[in-house]
């Protein structure tokens, strides 16, 4: 499962990707609000700094179709390879989905996700991802972990190369359940990043081992000291 950040500000996602393995970076309008300004001068800082290999999710705004299209190509155009054009899993989304894999080559992702069916539908028209909502829909009354390994299960009885995207979390619990399943990659918020490893405990266990080897060595000591 990759692991992504789900922000869009560049000092977070520099202070994820200073500890954490991190596969990318994932936006939509609603992040990109957070920083104001021109889009494209908070995405352009994002894709400096994480490169051209890795994946940056950029989401289209338009209602229709013909519209999603053209943003997707300007999208692309300005951030370059590994970017992810966010649609919604509408049907303007799926009618521009199927332009887009029969006109070009540009990646898309299958957004705004709460039922197992929008997934197979973006799938079927071509989409690398699909993002189910889990946090979003447990608030519904549904259970959010359950629907994203129902299309995890959609995709692999139906031989489809869809991968899930899961997005919207509230806490490590939700990240930890979908890892055990294997989805294809997590989205998560940089606050969630640092609560994945947080327990007392693991702090306690690293904190004493230090202060044991400083009990024979001398404070501050560490192997480096000794020949
Ligand atoms: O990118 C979409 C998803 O991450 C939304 O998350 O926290 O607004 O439900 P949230």
């Amino acid at each position: 499962m990759k692991l992504l950040i789900d922000d869009a500000h560049l000092d977070a996602i520099k202070k994820v990707y200073e500890f954490f393995p991190v596969a990318g970076v994932t936006t939509n309008p609603t992040i990109l609000s957070k920083v104001g300004g021109n889009p494209f001068d908070t995405l352009r800082a994002i894709r400096e700094f994480i490169g051209e290999e890795a994946d940056l999710h950029v989401q289209a705004v338009s209602r229709r179709a013909e519209k999603i299209v053209d943003e997707a190509r300007h999208i692309t155009e300005i951030l370059g390879a590994n970017t992810y054009v966010k649609i919604p899993a509408v049907p303007e989304g799926f009618k521009a989905m199927k332009i887009l894999v029969d006109t070009s080559e540009i990646l898309f992702t299958a957004t705004a996700i709460y039922t197992p069916m929008q997934a197979f539908i973006a799938g079927q028209c071509g989409a690398s991802y699909a993002a189910p909502y889990v946090n979003r829909i447990d608030n519904m009354g549904f259970d959010g972990i359950r629907v994203a390994q129902e299309i995890q299960q959609i995709f692999s009885a139906n031989h489809m190369e869809t991968e899930v995207i899961a997005a919207s979390f509230k806490n490590s619990q939700q990240v930890l359940e979908l890892c055990k399943s294997g989805v294809g990659a997590a989205t998560v918020a940089p606050e969630i990043f640092f609560a994945l490893i947080k327990n007392s405990a693991i702090d306690d266990a690293v904190e004493n081992f230090i202060a044991d080897f400083e009990s024979f060595a001398g404070k501050e000591k560490s192997m480096l000291d000794f020949q």
